[in-house]
């Protein structure tokens, strides 16, 4: 029983069981994390627990969109199959009733704890009502969790000019037995910021200091950080909103980066190095890292943002994560590569070598929409080239090169999309040994160019019968072309 005088979480898990199954008009894609039933959002608490890795996610089991947030659950052991655990959180104390937001979590004496943002509404002085966000502990067994009786443990008695509205998405670590806490808060000219904590017990913190600030440079308020460490470097990852568009390197609206940098302790500080932008496409957002129990530390982000909403209106579920990626770091700048996982689940292997395309061709054996597949471009004097995937009749999403330029553009116009959203996405990439990756799974295109330096996720709601690819030249391409079909096979992991 809790605050309303119902069971919110009990109700959430049976919801679920049933409603999973339904999927029969939105079959879900092959190897990338969806919810069970209902709405996700940004990926959460993506930890290692007793040698199981475990992603919770923002979770609305009741509708395709989004609505009060509870955290959903699910489990892998090698990042391409998941299962379906019971959601693990419901909006149900008077310091979270407005939804359990985003956060992380981490192993600690054989508990898993959970650190996120409760939402509540509190009166002001003058008789308003006004959103408060505050940070809290969850602490559990892998399957059922418990909120700390010492919720909220940080509230919202900022220092003055920090808004007590903005204030969330807790990134929670711990080092040499301090605890620490990393919380993304807008500052009084709208930007953001990301404030630092500490703790012994995980029950009361000290606040330590404002770690990393926007200025509005980058966006307005940031979400979702996280930080970590990387071949040396530490690293945050932010997502800001309401970005101003920058050349080809931010776009408006949501986007996220990285920076690298120093940590200093106990000053509490951070020296920023290098930045960047971890995903050109047009469904990226809120990403978040662990680290695996071979040491490599691998990021999944949420393959949507919250200015294109396109889940087809049949769907019983949306919202996917992308496929988790290996991070390594050269030159100030973080690669990322799909998890090496994905390569025992190639099957049909199809590949020419140094071929010649000229105007529009299709290749025996290049077709599919749950695909891995790679083009290693040989020469770069010709005029233009497009790959076309998901096609059939008239409808497809492309991929369009021009040498001369050096700007490739993910194009879903012709996707069969009916709702007004954006549809390209360009990147600056030299012509010299380009190479393009390309994992389709569905609904999904994820690219990764040059072996990780840049990727474009983005999603296209075509029917899957749509399968074939295309190959369009203007003038005359040589490239070598390796497909494998990626087969998931066994028990489907939501029992549908
Ligand atoms: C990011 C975000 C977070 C918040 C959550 C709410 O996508 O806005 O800042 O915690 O989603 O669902």
């Amino acid at each position: 029983m809790d605050l309303t005088g119902k069971n919110l979480l009990g109700e959430a898990r049976e919801y679920e069981e049933t409603a999973a199954m339904k999927t029969e008009h939105c079959p879900r894609p092959s190897f990338h994390a969806t919810p069970p039933t209902g709405w996700m959002n940004d990926p959460n608490g993506f930890s290692l627990y007793r040698g199981e890795y475990h992603l919770f996610f923002q979770y609305h089991p009741y509708d395709i969109h989004w609505g009060p947030m509870h955290w959903g659950h699910l489990k892998t052991e090698d990042f391409i199959t998941w299962e379906m655990l019971p959601a693990a959180l419901a909006p149900d104390k008077s310091y979270d009733y407005k939804g359990c937001f985003s956060g992380t979590a981490l192993e600690s004496d054989g508990k898993h704890i959970l650190m996120y943002t409760g939402v509540y509404e509190e009166e002001t002085e003058g008789g308003k009502k006004e959103i408060r966000q505050v940070q809290c502990i969850a602490i559990g067994d892998g399957i059922n969790y418990e909120k700390s009786s010492a919720n909220p443990v940080i509230d919202s008695s900022l220092e003055e000019g920090f808004s007590r509205i903005d204030f969330r998405d807790p990134k929670i670590w711990e080092k040499d037995g301090v605890y620490y806490s990393l919380a993304a808060n807008r500052c009084e000219d709208g930007s953001g910021q990301l404030l630092l904590y500490k703790s012994e017990d995980l029950k009361r913190w000290e606040f330590c200091s404002a770690l990393l600030k926007g200025s509005t440079e980058f966006g307005r308020m940031w979400e979702c950080p996280d930080f970590f460490e990387l071949e040396g470097k530490d690293i945050i990852i932010v997502s800001p909103q309401d970005m101003k568009a920058k050349g080809l390197e931010f776009h408006s609206g949501n986007g996220n980066m990285y920076f690298t940098g120093s940590f200093k302790l106990p000053e509490y500080t951070f020296q920023r190095e290098s930045h960047g932008v971890l995903d050109y496409g047009l469904d990226f957002y809120a990403p978040q890292t662990l680290k695996a129990k071979d040491g490599r530390r691998i990021l999944i982000g949420w393959m949507q943002t919250w200015d294109n909403y396109m889940t087809p209106d049949c769907f019983t579920w949306s919202g996917m994560m992308t496929i988790p990626r290996e991070l390594t770091l050269r030159d100030g700048r973080i690669y990322q590569n799909p998890v090496r996982e994905l390569e025992n689940y190639r099957l049909k292997e199809v590949a020419y070598q140094n071929i010649r395309l000229q105007g529009m061709t299709q290749l025996e054996g290049i077709e599919g929409r749950e695909i891995d597949l790679t083009l290693e471009f040989l020469n770069s004097n010709y005029d233009g080239f497009r790959l076309q995937f998901a096609a059939g009749g008239e409808e497809y999403t492309e991929l369009y090169y021009e040498p001369a330029k050096g700007i490739l553009t993910f194009d879903r116009k012709y996707s069969g999309i009916r709702r007004d959203v954006i549809c390209e996405r360009q990147i600056s990439v030299k012509a010299d040994g380009l190479k393009l990756r390309i994992i389709l799974d569905k609904y999904s295109a994820e690219v990764f160019v040059n072996d990780g330096e840049k990727v474009m996720t983005s999603l296209f709601f075509t029917p899957l019968e749509a399968k074939d690819i295309r190959f369009l030249a203007d003038g005359c391409v040589s490239m070598n072309i390796v497909k494998y079909d990626i087969a998931v096979n066994g028990e489907s992991t939501y029992g549908a």
